[in-house]
């Protein structure tokens, strides 16, 4: 490997454990402006360590789209689609705007802006749990520098389109201020310090390595079926306050009041990618979007006691289907296994979204501007569940 990694500051909340592998800083190259072979590296190394971070990198649109067009030659269009600006029925409508000469590229952030990459103006709404969560956090524990995780997720439209192998999120402007402590709010008294805005990470590899033995077996038996048009769909519903789900109020959308839909086109994704490097397993699932679990029965010649669904099931009850996601998504969140990045201005980070989780946090006043530009494609291919080797080994 001809480039250069070193180690992502860890913030002491983390258990370095954890992060053996995870993330890394490429050090001297411009992610813009590089080699073939630094390129492939650059490949190479994103899917070993899950993360990537290039920090003082002038990028244009131009360059960031072709880098994140890179890990997928055939991909083309933006991740969530091209006409995600007229959908203004979808819970992302307000948090995304194209740039007009690259609409692969989305402006997200907060505040007001003017005359930004042909945009002449534009307000940004930074994603807050205040409007996504069931409960928010009171405006007297706001000003004591209270937050919550807005929405774990993986970005995908999980309709119709591929969930995008990696993401790019460049950061041009952002807001100072003091750390915010983020609140689980869930009964376990569980807070995490955080960089003001931060984006926060967690690996889908210690997602599924960290359950215990039966739910190793459930997952790699397990595919998960999405609702049509899920941003639609959920737009209505509130979330749990880990921001890891939503809570089951029978508010979501009837699937006849949705924008025309076709069964062809609703995603069935296994609940373990497999990453294509190292070949380890990673539990990508997003919470909020999912509809049904389709699990299948146990191999033959697998020990049956203490196995859960060892004859498979359909759970289609979707209480019970983000009561099982939350009891495996959870324990990965705990506060020891969150990366949650410290961005400075001209910080480029690449991330393996078939590998990790991330959520934006905190609360934003208007006056604080963040200004970043983020890109994925929907990939060319779906991805890759385990193989039958996977389902003897942890089934
Ligand atoms: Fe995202």
């Amino acid at each position: 490997m001809t480039i250069n990694l070193a180690l992502l500051p860890l913030p002491a909340s983390a258990e370095p454990s954890h992060f053996l592998t995870f993330g890394r800083e490429v050090k001297d190259i411009h992610p813009g402006n590089c080699t073939p072979e630094q390129l492939e590296d650059i490949k190479q190394a994103l899917y070993q360590h899950e993360i990537l971070l290039f920090r003082d990198v002038v990028l244009t649109p131009e360059q960031q789209l072709s880098l994140t067009k890179a890990f997928d030659p055939d991909s083309e269009i933006y991740g969530h689609g091209a006409k995600l600006e007229t959908e203004t029925s979808s819970i992302l409508h307000s948090a995304l705007h194209a740039i007009p000469r690259v609409p692969q590229v989305q402006l997200i952030g907060n505040g007001m802006i003017h005359n930004h990459e042909g945009l002449s103006n534009a307000r940004l709404n930074h994603s807050t749990h205040k409007t996504f969560h069931k409960t928010v956090v009171s405006l007297e524990d706001e000003a004591k520098g209270f937050t919550r995780f807005y929405r774990w997720h993986i970005d995908a439209a999980l309709y119709d389109l591929s969930p995008p192998k990696v993401t790019t999120l460049y950061a041009v402007r952002v807001p100072k201020g003091p750390n915010q402590t983020c609140r689980y709010d869930d009964g376990t008294g569980d807070e995490l310090v955080v960089p003001l805005a931060t984006t926060a990470f967690v690996s889908g590899q210690t997602m599924f390595q960290q359950l215990p033995p039966e739910l190793k077996s459930v997952a790699v038996r397990t595919k998960v079926k999405y609702a049509p048009h899920p941003y639609v769909w959920m737009a209505p519903a509130r979330a749990k306050p880990t921001g890891l789900g939503i809570e089951s109020d029978d508010l979501e959308s009837p699937f006849d009041q949705l924008p025309p839909w076709v069964e062809d086109k609703i995603k069935i994704h296994p609940m373990l990618w497999q990453n294509p490097v190292t070949r380890m397993l990673s539990f990508q699932v997003h919470p909020s979007c999912a509809t049904e679990l389709i699990i299948s029965p146990l191999p033959t010649n697998t020990a049956r006691e203490r196995a859960l669904y060892p004859d498979g099931a359909h759970i289609d009850d979707l209480k019970e289907v983000r009561n099982l996601l939350y009891r495996m998504q959870r324990p990965a969140i705990a506060p020891n296994l969150v990366y949650p990045h410290k961005w400075n201005e001209k910080d480029l980070i690449l991330f393996h979204n078939r590998g990790v989780l991330h959520t934006v946090v905190g609360t934003l006043r208007p006056d604080q501007v963040r200004v970043y530009h983020q890109c994925n494609l929907a990939a060319s291919e779906d991805p890759t569940g385990p193989t039958s080797e996977d389902i003897i080994q942890w089934a």
